[in-house]
């Protein structure tokens, strides 16, 4: 079952939405594999954001992402990377279509509530910056013949 890592940012901590972005993308039917709520250090940004090192905008993205405590989420089902990246809309708000997370809830590209892994191959990568050493499990729910045919 393909994965993909979600982070809930920290203006979506600060704004309380933490739980309205994880219930969009449970509801959507994905399966929470993985949970953490965690302070991300200037290291890990680094590392998480490595392809935006040298951009304009990398050293507030750094900034933004350490600002406050964040949630890891691992969800999985099929297509889960397109299929979350979906539901959160475009990487700028005021683009993003109404109905999703950042269509809905979000104005400025430098604070777009979450992240979700843009591959199968980044996820895998990004599940390893966030959840070595923690668990992420293998299970099935009562309900998945409902959702995954
Ligand atoms: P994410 O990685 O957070 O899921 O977002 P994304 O794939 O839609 O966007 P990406 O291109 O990977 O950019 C990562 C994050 O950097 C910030 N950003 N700011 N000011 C800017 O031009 C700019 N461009 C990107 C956003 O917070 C974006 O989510
Ligand atoms: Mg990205």
């Amino acid at each position: 079952m393909e994965r993909t890592l979600i982070l809930v940012k920290p203006d979506a901590m600060q704004r309380g939405l933490a739980f309205e972005v994880l219930g969009r993308l449970e509801r959507r039917g994905l399966r929470l594999a993985g949970l953490r709520l965690l302070q991300v250090d200037e290291a890990m940004a680094k590392r998480h954001y490595a392809e935006h090192e040298g951009k304009p905008f990398f050293a507030g993205l750094v900034d933004y992402i350490t600002s406050a405590p964040i949630i890891a989420a691992v969800f999985e089902g099929t297509g889960a990377v397109e299929a979350a990246r979906q539901t959160m809309g475009a990487t700028k708000p005021t683009a993003a279509a109404p109905g999703t997370i950042r269509g809905d809830l979000g104005l400025e590209i430098g604070r777009n509530l979450v992240h979700g892994s843009d591959s199968p191959q980044n996820a895998e990568r990004e599940i390893a910056i966030f959840f070595e050493g923690h668990p992420v499990i293998d299970w099935r729910r009562d309900t998945d013949r409902w959702v995954f045919e």
